[in-house]
């Protein structure tokens, strides 16, 4: 019998805004990336959700938001309902209520397919209102206002989202890339010592696997990321996103059909840490421990020096990260050490055979299909003994 293969491609094109003060009457970020259209005279309309965390350091920006679209209102754009609130964090991706949420609010204020779900929030925010956006009417447009560093410089720019179910991260999500995303600089001030720094283990990540003078910018700069210097937040944010961005739109896999998944390196172990703390860990703090465990383990591989290794470790240290957690030591009924489950858990996620993504001197990659748990007992033995040298990581 025949076959008839089929074959079409979509071309995505997305921007990536930097601002300050997206919500000044005066600013038309928001109004660009709407794209309201001219012609047919209709306003674009859109729903508002923010992050409840957010909200609570900026108690002012729903008035806002109501004063910033009726400021607009000539330029065709308009509020479909009052934004609405979501609580913080990653309880909200361990809960379904939030699709039928998005859902329900959608379905009474008749959005279609050409308005707007605006997300003000962390990534656990955009992941989960993302997720519910990206069901309704099989996908209404996206615009994110990632408001910590790590979503900023990494989860709000991806073209993905998800939430948790069965004790695994992620386990339903979508592939749906946003409409725009907008980084309001402003929105860092509000963080709390612990988001503000949670980020900087994702921009440690992409440089040691695809930029060697990117780690070295951040070595020279880990004091100043710990001291809270905006400028250089920003500086780092905006080299993060682009190593991300260019990934994504330029590495040939955006929806991840290959189990090759460069930007997870240092995960595996980070989604069953944060698991197994109960999210006691943020995302990012488990990626701190979750980098520094897989750097240890590529030392052990004779993929980077003992140099490099002990330098990765000390710009996380240096920015305030903590990277040992008593999750490490916690074992399953059979003795086994309970993060290694993380192993199994990523494989499948990725399908296909283990793949991981490895440091091939620093600034490149290529990935391992086989884990040795006897050379991840000697990494973790090397971490729990790791006591940071007195001096400034950026010296040799
Ligand atoms: N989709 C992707 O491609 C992708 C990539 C990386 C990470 N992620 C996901 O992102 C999530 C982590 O995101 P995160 O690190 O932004 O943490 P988060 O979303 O859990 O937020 C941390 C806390 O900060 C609060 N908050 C947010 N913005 C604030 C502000 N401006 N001021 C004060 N408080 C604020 C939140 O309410 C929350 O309590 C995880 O669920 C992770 O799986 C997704
Ligand atoms: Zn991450």
């Amino acid at each position: 019998m025949p076959s008839f293969r089929q074959s079409f491609s979509v071309p995505y094109t997305f921007d990536l805004h930097v601002t300050r003060d997206c919500f000044a009457p005066d600013n038309d970020t928001l109004v660009r990336a709407m794209k309201p259209s001219r012609e047919n005279g209709r306003p674009v309309r859109a729903l508002v959700y923010i992050d409840e965390g957010t909200l609570r350091q900026n108690p002012k920006l729903v008035q806002q938001i109501h004063v910033w679209f009726a400021a607009h209102e000539a330029d065709g754009v308009q509020l479909a309902a009052a934004p609405e609130t979501v609580t913080g964090g990653e309880v909200l991706k361990n809960d379904l209520a939030i699709v039928d949420k998005v859902g329900r609010a959608a379905f009474d204020n008749g959005i279609c397919r050409h308005s707007y779900v605006i997300i003000i929030g962390g990534g656990a925010v955009l992941d989960a209102v993302g997720f519910g956006a990206s069901l309704v009417h099989r996908g209404i447009r996206q615009i994110r206002l990632p408001t910590t560093v790590l979503a900023q410089c990494d989860a709000g720019l991806g073209v993905k989202n998800g939430v948790n179910r069965f004790g695994s991260k992620n386990f339903y999500g979508t592939f749906t890339p946003p409409s725009a995303i907008i980084n309001d600089a402003r929105f860092l001030e509000s963080l709390d010592a612990r988001s503000w720094r949670a980020g900087i283990s994702e921009a440690v990540k992409v440089a040691i696997i695809k930029d060697a003078a990117f780690l070295d910018q951040l070595a020279a700069r880990a004091e100043l990321l710990h001291a809270r210097d905006l400028p250089t937040m920003e500086w780092m944010i905006q080299a993060c996103a682009t190593l991300h961005l260019d990934h994504i739109t330029k590495a040939g896999d955006p929806f991840e059909q290959g189990s090759s998944r460069p930007l997870d390196f240092g995960h595996w172990s980070a989604h069953r840490l944060e698991i197994l703390s109960q999210h006691r860990l943020l995302h990012g703090e488990a990626v701190a421990i979750g980098v520094a465990i897989d750097s240890l383990y590529a030392l052990e591989l004779g993929r980077i020096t003992a140099e490099d290794a002990d330098r990765i470790l000390t710009i996380l240290h240096a920015v305030g990260f903590r990277l040992w957690d008593e999750v490490l030591d916690l074992r399953d009924a059979a003795g086994r050490r309970a993060v290694l489950a993380g192993l199994e858990q990523f494989r499948e996620h990725l399908g296909g055979e283990l793949t991981l993504a490895m440091p091939a001197g620093i600034g490149s990659r290529s990935d391992v299909h086989t884990f040795d748990e006897a050379l991840f007992e000697r990494a973790l033995a090397r971490l729990r003994r790791f006591k940071p040298a007195a001096r400034n990581p950026a010296t040799p």
